[in-house]
């Protein structure tokens, strides 16, 4: 059999401090019911001043190789998916090399916003499979409570973002019963100012002035209609792309762990492909959308509720900025 990739080993951090929609609406003009009825968010966690993306990707990233059984000299590469890096180079992947004692493996940061971890897994596959690497420690870290507008200018995108780490190693699998079946990837920049942060950046100068920083040019913006509208064709057409290439029918999926951007969005994806809702799992309540973080939180939360068995076939799905949108099939 050609060698193949598989997860072994799965971890997560998110921060303890829970800050719910009842909090928010001390922050800003919104409410609980707007909140939930469009989103499906009931709390998130943020970051508290000490701690780091580099920090939350450590404990996720221990837990994750204590599963694998690996130690951290068998890790060969590190891939760090974020779109909020601890500082603005280098990567915080090196970061996390360093906090784990990783030696001098190869580290890989990439920008794919909530798609990171699903190309993140991509580049692990295509690694493992060509016979370079072993062990891929692959990361998706978000902090997003320091770079959003906690204020009713800025509800629209506050609301939805948390702050969060998953980790997993991707190792060698000689069995077929539990590998990574596909991954898919795509991207369109055509509409790339629907959801991006403009300032600062290397193209501008200077990067960023005093005035952009009132006219809150370094804050997230979001056209919330179009991206909806995006995630909700992307997905499924992207889900199907999986299903063509593997020869599998709808009942084959055992569980879709769609990344988490919002509950609505989920629940017409999962009607458009006609998959009924136990098969779809979701953790948006607890965590809000974590971007590069999501996909293996919610994975996580899965397979601790008892719904993801041995073996069993699972479609990961994911849509973000960029526009950027992935899936990867694998039996767990
Ligand atoms: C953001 C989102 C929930 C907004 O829902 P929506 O139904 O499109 O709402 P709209 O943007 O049309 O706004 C409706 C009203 O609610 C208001 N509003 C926006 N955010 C609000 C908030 N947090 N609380 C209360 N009211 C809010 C708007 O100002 C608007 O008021 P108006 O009608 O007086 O102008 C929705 O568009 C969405 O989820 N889009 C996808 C976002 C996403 O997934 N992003 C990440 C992709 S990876």
């Amino acid at each position: 059999m050609e060698r193949r990739s598989r997860i072994l080993g799965i971890g997560g951090h998110v921060p303890p401090r829970v800050v719910t929609n009842q909090d928010l609406t001390q922050l800003m003009d919104t409410t609980d019911e707007w909140i939930i009825e469009r989103t499906g968010i009931h709390q998130r966690h943020w970051v508290e001043p000490g701690d780091s993306g580099a920090a939350m990707a450590a404990k996720a990233a221990t837990q994750a190789m204590a599963m694998a059984s690996v130690s951290p000299g068998d890790i060969d590469l590190v891939i760090y998916a974020t779109l909020s890096p601890d500082v603005n180079f280098p990567g915080t992947g090196v970061y996390v090399q360093r906090l784990l004692g990783l030696g001098e493996c190869a580290v890989l940061d990439i920008r794919q916003q909530c798609t990171g971890f699903v190309y993140g897994l991509s580049i692990a596959d295509v690694y493992i499979r060509s016979g370079m690497y072993k062990n891929v420690l692959l990361i998706g870290a978000e902090i997003h409570s320091t770079g959003m507008d906690i204020s009713t200018t800025g509800r629209d995108v506050a609301v939805l973002f948390g702050d969060g780490a998953g980790a997993v190693v991707v190792g060698v699998s000689d069995d077929p019963a539990h590998m990574i079946l596909s991954t898919h990837l795509h991207a369109d920049g055509r509409e790339a100012e629907i959801l991006w942060v403009d300032k600062p950046g290397a193209m501008h100068h200077p990067r960023i002035t005093h005035e952009d920083i009132d006219a809150g040019a370094h804050y997230p913006k979001m056209e919330g209609r179009k991206v909806f509208k995006h995630a909700v064709t992307r997905m499924p057409q992207v889900i199907m792309e999986g299903m063509v290439q593997n020869q599998l029918k709808l009942e084959d999926i055992d569980m879709l762990i769609p990344h988490q951007a919002n509950l609505r969005i989920n629940e017409m994806v999962a009607k458009m492909i006609g998959l009924p809702p136990e098969k779809v799992h979701n953790n948006i309540h607890k965590v809000g959308n974590t971007t590069a973080a999501s996909i293996p939180l919610c994975l996580l939360d899965a397979i601790s509720e008892g719904k993801v068995k041995s073996g069993d076939l699972l479609c990961l799905v994911a849509f973000g900025a960029g526009l950027t949108w992935a899936s990867a099939f694998l039996r767990w």
